[in-house]
């Protein structure tokens, strides 16, 4: 980590690889050597990219920190910044300033059953901590990954999707809301998915990361199926500034989004006042 939380560190962009007509995957690499090995971070922590001139936002690391020497991000252009990074090439400087927030629990976890849900460009954040548990592979039981998307072209990760198919220990349901005629597998949204394939609770936990109205909807299902709250884990978006709990922008009654999350279990969600609104 940076000596100086505060202060960006440069780094280079050393691959772009665009995953749908708003989103590409940027792989990064800090300049200072000492920066690249002494970086850390944990599954499931953001940064904030700057890009000079035009100014910063909080992205979550879609890498794990399994993986040495560079970090990824996948990013959705919205608005001015997250363009600014979509109109970045191969050997373009940006700075990154973190690693910020608190992150996905991974020693809590470790013996159980594992179910990720993401919808659309929610499943960068939890990928993070797929890579993690399956480079751990034995500290984990079943891997479970349920994926939607609007449409199979909104799918992120495609290769990767296809990759962790084939791979035995790893089971992967993925349906789209509106399929096209390549598309052979399940249509429909994600929470009723959930329900037909009815996964069972037994020693899970389940992780899931999404647009607000599915996370609101997969909390539903998963709570007729039996999961605990305590057992419901996401990360939430606000809006942010600082990252690191001084400017007030993100705060819900006394927590601060950037420094006591983004990760909280649903269970701790509901002992916030406003947190399960809008
Ligand atoms: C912890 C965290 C992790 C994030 N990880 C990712 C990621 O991995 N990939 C990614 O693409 N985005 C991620 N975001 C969202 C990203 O920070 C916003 O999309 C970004 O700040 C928008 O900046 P902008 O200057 O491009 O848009 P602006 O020009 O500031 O705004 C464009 C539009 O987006 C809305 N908006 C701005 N910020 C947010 C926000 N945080 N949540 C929802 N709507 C917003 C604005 O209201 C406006 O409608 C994350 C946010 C947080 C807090
Ligand atoms: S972003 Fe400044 S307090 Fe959270």
């Amino acid at each position: 980590m940076s000596d100086n939380i505060y202060l960006p560190s440069i780094a280079t962009v050393t691959e772009v690889r665009p995953e749908t007509s708003d989103t590409s995957t940027f792989v990064v690499t800090f300049d200072d050597a000492k920066m690249r090995e002494s970086f850390t971070y944990l599954p499931g922590q953001f940064v904030e990219l700057s890009i000079f001139g035009v100014g910063g936002c909080a992205i979550g690391i879609a890498s794990s920190p399994t993986e040495k020497g560079f970090l990824e991000f996948c990013v959705r252009a919205v608005g001015t910044v997250t363009n600014a990074i979509h109109d970045l090439e191969v050997g373009d400087k940006l700075g990154v300033r973190g690693p910020l927030g608190n992150s996905w629990p991974t020693e809590e976890v470790e013996g159980k059953d594992l179910l990720f849900i993401g919808g659309g460009i929610g499943l960068p954040p939890l990928r993070s901590l797929i890579h993690y548990v399956l480079d751990n592979r034995d500290r984990y039981e079943a891997v479970e990954i349920v994926y939607g998307a609007r449409s199979p072209q909104d799918l992120v990760y495609k290769q990767e999707l296809k990759e962790w198919e084939e791979r035995p220990d790893v089971d992967l349901y993925v349906t789209v809301d509106a399929g096209d005629e390549s598309w052979q597998g399940p249509v429909g949204f994600v929470p009723p998915f959930l329900r037909e394939i009815d996964l069972s609770p037994e020693n899970k936990v389940a992780f899931t990361c999404g647009p607000p109205i599915m996370i609101k909807l997969v909390v539903e299902a998963l709570e007729d199926l039996d999961y605990a709250d305590a057992n419901i884990v996401t990360t939430l978006e606000m809006k942010m500034k600082c990252g690191v709990g001084k400017c007030g922008r993100c705060n819900i009654g006394d927590k601060y989004i950037c420094r006591d999350g983004p990760v909280f279990t649903f269970e701790q969600l509901r002992e916030i006042p406003g947190a399960l609104e809008g």
